[in-house]
């Protein structure tokens, strides 16, 4: 962890969660009010059904929220997607960018996006930007070559200057329950940086880069202490209060 940069751990509840999610939701606003504070920022990105709900109702506990993707346009002709204007407008502060399930379920490109990343800066949200090899990728040694790339194309110029998160999801890692060694991560981690601090010079430093996939209790604390990994997106352990307030209290 780089001390200098708050953490942030954020959930990615992915299409999970209907009404009754919200007592989770009640039960970590009052473990989080009740404990000593958390020494990270804490997000929650529900289903967009939920967003408003959640945002207003965590508000008081500090948790912040976010939308799990964003269509580059503000407003149009565009049935079914959602804008980042419009997730503001419902109180988020964070949009995930870039997952891999959108990447490999909607055919998402690198160049596409870039775009929705720049349509959340417009809004005024911090995107997440999503990359991670694949299992054939990592067995082929493209590991840091493919998110180097991802890094390269999907990450805007402007991140210079706004604020943006990075994230990154080994795609063989995301809900099976396997990780890459404290190493491999470290590894990639240091790759992304030097890449960013190359780019954007010292803001480069300040980019918080987080790592996702199967991210749980038990393994939050060692993945955490890792040099430049600054907080967690975590998908299934986010969707019980206490699984993810005890990856929050790793930090
Ligand atoms: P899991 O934590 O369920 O592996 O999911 C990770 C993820 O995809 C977060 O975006």
């Amino acid at each position: 962890m780089t001390t200098s940069i708050t953490p942030l751990i954020a959930g990615n509840w992915k299409m999970n969660g209907l009404m009754a999610s919200l007592s989770e939701v009640q039960k970590l606003a009052e473990m989080l009010t009740r404990g000593t504070a958390p020494r990270c920022t804490v997000a929650i990105c529900p289903p967009a059904t939920l967003l408003a709900r959640i945002s207003e109702m965590a508000a008081s506990s500090g948790i912040v929220t976010g939308g799990q993707d964003c269509h580059p346009a503000q407003s149009g002709a565009h049935t079914g997607d959602i804008s980042a204007t419009m997730l503001a407008d419902a109180g988020a502060q964070f949009v995930i960018v870039g997952h891999s399930e959108r990447r490999a379920g909607h055919g998402e490109s690198d160049d596409l996006v870039r775009t929705k990343a720049q349509a959340a800066f417009a809004a005024g949200l911090t995107p997440i930007i999503c990359v991670g090899e694949t299992e054939a990728e990592r067995r082929d040694g493209q590991a840091e070559a493919v998110v180097g790339r991802q890094v390269a194309t999907s990450v805007p110029e402007e991140a210079q200057a706004i604020d943006v998160v990075i994230a990154y999801e080994p795609v063989w890692a995301i809900g099976t329950g396997l990780t890459p060694t404290t190493d491999d991560i470290r590894q990639v981690h240091d790759m992304i940086r030097a890449q960013l601090i190359e780019r954007f010079g010292d803001s480069g430093q300040t980019i918080r880069l987080l790592y996702g996939g199967s991210m749980k209790p038990a393994n939050a604390r060692d993945i955490l202490m890792v040099e430049n990994v600054n907080g967690g997106l975590v998908g299934g352990a986010s969707l019980l209060a206490n699984d993810f307030y005890a990856i929050i209290s790793a930090v």
